[in-house]
């Protein structure tokens, strides 16, 4: 059984949303607050460490059931049941999404191509815990003895975002190693990574679920080739080790068998950091804590396969999502995690989500006649305070928000955690409340400003609010709530490619570029070449003025 194919448009359910949206259009976030006294009960969820508010958004509890009807109507159920147990739903790459086998609380069988995967899944696991043990605790030896003490991540997009953000996230578990990733093919970037790195001390992690990324394999050679000039050809054993799903091309590389983190084909790279994928968290941080990581997302999976949609908590934060981005017509959304540890949070999202959802065609072939995946963009609070608000605020654009918080500092308590803590909930109060011209002149009034000082400035002072949020209230930033926080959007995006109707675990839509790229590297070197449009014939031809 494979997902349904049925266009959300052709569903009643979403007629009565289209009838609910006319019929509230005019009515603010704060005239729902008026008419029930109860709001913030009935809109906002309690879940293990989660208090979840979605309270101050343009909808109410019928738009909500409205939304979830929609949501059985399109066989959500049985979809969540299909992408548990392995029916291969990325169906345009013939393949099952299961990075939630990797963090089962209770590993049971799961059977792939006829094969059970979760031993397999164990296996890996005690191979990267023997492993990061060995190195944490300094039994693992450079090739002249010395211990390691610098690890450098080597790997683009799913293999070095969702590690590179957790190992950030998670700072405040880590240990003595230090972690370093590199990504981009700019050779620049390297150079700089090169300066920092000690032959006799660094272990190199080669992650590429292909092995054939141009990016990674580019910085891969040349950090090989660096290491030759310092090191004889038999140290690469203690210092290359590769993650990847095809094993030729790491065995062509040089990497012996036993320095391999095998990855599947089940598992998506955006969705990877749970694999062996993760294993530069796992010498970050030691095996315990990424442990923990695995079971808060398995918390987050059997919530999310089990809460009922009108408590759940991914179920109702993607159908909020599918409301502003298909009958209210917004374009993004944004993410602010108040914690600066999460300040790579949106980086790690925007692939996530935009790779995921960002398609034009649904799962019939035919282009889609609605929107689909919304622009995801953010940065920390309260930095972006400083930055974006404005425009969250006054700008002519409705942004829904969310506001993702932790209750609990990590480090000794002191002020500046209730002074975080009341910016994170004065925002989404301005956004919703804005200042009319009452309070405005009022203010002015009370500073001494003259009346024809108050008109003049009166219109630049007021704030409309009734822009929408949703505040993610964590207890604390723990590896098990961190697990539970990515989940979450996980299976936030698996909901919302169900209703819009897409495939969202294949991304052909990153290969154009990468076929054109490998064609005009050819002609970097080539006299003559006249294939291309007039504007890339000629920025080709600059660049051959002023390369180096
Ligand atoms: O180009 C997109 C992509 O395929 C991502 O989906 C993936 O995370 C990234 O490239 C890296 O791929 P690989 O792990 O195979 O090097």
């Amino acid at each position: 059984m494979t997902l349904n194919k049925q266009n959300p448009l052709s569903l009643k359910s979403w007629k009565l949303l289209e009838s609910n949206f006319k019929k509230n259009v005019q009515k603010k976030i704060t005239d729902y607050f008026s008419e029930d006294p109860k709001r913030v009960e009935s809109l906002s969820l309690q879940w293990d460490s989660f208090y979840v508010d979605y309270s101050k958004n343009l909808l109410d509890l019928e738009t909500l059931n409205l939304l979830t009807k929609m949501a059985r109507e399109l066989g959500l159920n049985d979809a969540i049941e299909a992408y548990f147990n392995g029916v291969k739903i990325n169906e345009t790459e013939d393949r099952a999404v299961l990075h939630t086998a990797l963090r089962q609380l209770n590993p049971k069988s799961i059977i792939v191509d006829g094969e059970d995967i979760t031993p397999k899944i164990q296996a890996v696991k005690k191979q990267m815990y023997d492993f990061a043990n060995k190195v944490i605790s300094g039994n693992w030896k450079g090739h002249t003895g010395k211990a390691i003490s610098h690890v450098v991540n080597i790997g683009i997009g799913g293999s070095d975002l969702g590690p590179a953000m957790v190992t950030e996230a998670l700072e405040f578990y880590s240990n003595h190693l230090q972690i370093t990733f590199v990504s981009n093919v700019e050779g620049d970037h390297l150079a700089e990574v090169i300066k920092k790195v000690d032959p006799e001390t660094t272990l190199f992690l080669i992650v590429s679920k292909t092995f054939t990324t141009q990016e990674t394999l580019s910085n891969a050679n040349t950090l090989r080739k660096w290491f030759l000039n310092h090191a004889p050809e038999s140290a690469i054993s203690n210092h290359f080790v590769a993650v990847s799903s095809n094993l030729e091309k790491v065995t062509d590389f040089g990497i012996a068998k036993e320095n391999v983190f095998p990855m599947n084909d089940w598992v998506g790279g955006r969705f990877s950091l749970w694999s062996s994928v993760g294993i530069s968290i796992c010498l970050a941080v030691g095996p315990k804590h990424f442990e923990d990581l695995l079971k808060g997302a398995g918390k987050m999976d059997q919530h999310f396969r089990t809460a009922v949609f009108i408590e759940n908590i991914p179920v109702i934060l993607a159908l909020i999502t599918v409301w502003y981005n298909n009958f209210w017509e917004v374009e993004t959304e944004a993410i602010i995690p108040y914690s600066q540890y999460l300040r790579n949070l949106p980086a790690y999202l925007q692939q996530a989500i935009m790779e995921s959802n960002g398609k034009g065609v649904d799962r019939n072939g035919k282009s889609v006649d609605y929107n689909t995946g919304n622009i995801i963009w953010g940065a920390s609070g309260t930095n972006g305070q400083h930055a974006f608000f404005q425009l969250m605020h006054q700008g002519t654009k409705m942004i829904p928000a969310d506001f993702i918080g932790f209750a609990q500092p990590l480090h000794k308590r002191n002020d500046h955690q209730d002074k975080l803590i009341s910016n994170f909930f004065a925002q989404t109060q301005a956004l919703m409340q804005g200042k009319n011209e009452e309070t405005v002149m009022k203010e002015m009034s009370d500073q001494g400003k003259s009346p024809a000082q108050i008109e003049a400035l009166l219109p630049f002072k007021i704030f409309e609010g009734n822009r929408p949020s949703n505040t993610l209230f964590i207890e604390q930033l723990t590896p098990s709530n961190l697990g539970s926080l990515i989940a979450l959007y996980e299976h936030r995006i698996f909901v919302q490619g169900v209703i819009w109707n897409i495939f969202s675990y294949d991304q052909w839509g990153v290969e154009l570029g990468k076929q054109l790229a490998n064609k005009i590297l050819k002609d970097f070197d080539k006299e003559e070449f006249d294939h291309h449009d007039a504007s890339t014939q000629g920025l080709i031809q600059h660049y051959k003025k002023l390369r180096k």
